[in-house]
């Protein structure tokens, strides 16, 4: 038997190792994850609620169609329904996108570094992916729109970009929208845009009634705090919103996603909770590593990019063994660290762990 060409090459998803599993090899009693960008805050009680109420209905499959969520989401949005398609987190979204629209021989063009899952997919449709390195940890939109060739089918771009939490601005993403040809696909990956607080931030939902070849991505694992529940979503003009829907598994999201979701659209004080407290962490982070002389990008999302001077393997190994786990090994950053922003005090743990490490290797007097 033979899996299809276009597999052969790709790793298997190394999941990080739980919590438990650190505690109990390093001997600690805590242990505090900032790897994954997850909300440090929890969910709302809403959507706890929500979820109590669906228990009597796990017998039963999931409304296909999301249409009750569906409905509210486009209120909340300004779109018709017609207009939204859901899925197993973004993720999935993702993955929906590159099976509906590439083939093998198509070119697809994303940054590098940015979120990881757009390669992966595009690769397993076969297609030919253009990375274009970043720019001071941001898209350099010029540079892409210069590798778009007549067999460019989608551009991914990540605003906030996972890792390096940066953002593309509404003058420069409009103009660079403007000068892609109408039939390539722009992915606006928005996973983080409940948290950017920057005046000049685009909010992708508003270029849709101008350019039916947008499709803006969102989710509910980040400052919804429902990672677990796997529900993201895609935004789009309806015909491209149609094609998604044509490959998507007729059941892709839960009853407990749905459910929660549609509460958690309503609980806005604690989004906005999340949301300043986020801005606090960022704030405070920032602080710290200009106290210790350290690098970083500009944060939009819940997570920074910080340089540590230091091999980042090494980083990520002294800040594990003292029960921190982070983010380390971008190829084009070797000494940088991603760290989710927490909560006040699994921030403070994180900034005295890591003056620890960098004390030990000497790089701070
Ligand atoms: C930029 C970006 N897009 C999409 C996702 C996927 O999120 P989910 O599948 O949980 O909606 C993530 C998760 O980390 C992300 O960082």
């Amino acid at each position: 038997m033979q899996p299809k060409q276009s597999i052969v090459h790709l790793p298997v998803y190394q999941p990080g190792k739980p919590i438990e599993e650190v505690k109990r090899e390093l001997g600690l009693k805590e242990v505090i994850k900032l790897a994954s960008n997850e909300n440090p805050f929890g969910s709302s009680e809403h959507a706890k609620a929500a979820i109590q109420n669906e228990l009597n209905n796990i017998s039963l499959y999931p409304d296909g169609g999301s249409v009750d969520l569906t409905n509210d989401l486009a209120a909340y949005l300004g779109v018709t329904p017609k207009q939204i398609i859901f899925g197993a987190g973004s993720d999935e979204v993702i993955l929906m996108l590159a099976r509906a629209y590439l083939t093998p021989g198509d070119e697809t063009i994303m940054a590098d570094e940015t979120f990881p899952q757009y390669k992966h997919n595009c690769e397993i449709e076969g297609a030919t992916i253009i990375e274009v390195p970043l720019n001071d940890g941001t898209h350099d939109l010029t540079a892409m729109l210069a590798k778009v060739t007549d067999r460019t089918k989608i551009i991914w771009v990540c605003n906030p970009n996972n890792p390096t939490g940066t953002i593309v601005r509404k003058a420069e993403l409009e103009a660079f929208i403007r000068q892609v040809p109408s039939n390539v696909l722009v992915v606006l990956d928005e996973a983080y845009f409940e948290y950017v607080l920057d005046a000049e931030y685009p909010d992708g939902i508003t270029l849709l009634p101008e350019f039916k070849n947008v499709i803006v991505l969102r989710t509910f694992s980040k400052v919804y705090g429902l990672a677990s529940l796997r529900i993201g979503y895609g935004v789009g003009h309806e015909d491209v919103i149609r094609s998604i829907n044509q490959v998507r598994e007729p059941f892709n999201t839960s009853r407990f996603g749905q459910a929660a979701a549609k509460a958690s659209l309503a609980d806005t004080q604690f989004l906005d909770n999340c949301r300043a407290r986020n801005a606090e962490g960022i704030a405070y982070m920032n602080e710290e590593f200009d106290r210790l002389g350290l690098n970083y990008f500009e944060a939009h999302g819940n997570f920074i990019m910080v340089d540590a001077k230091l091999p980042s393997q090494q980083v990520f190994d002294g800040l594990l063994r003292k029960g921190i786990i982070s983010r380390a090994r971008w190829s084009y950053y070797p000494t940088h660290i991603r760290i989710t922003v927490g909560s006040r005090e699994q921030n403070e743990a994180f900034i005295r762990a890591l003056e620890e490490v960098l004390q030990e290797a000497a790089v701070l007097g």
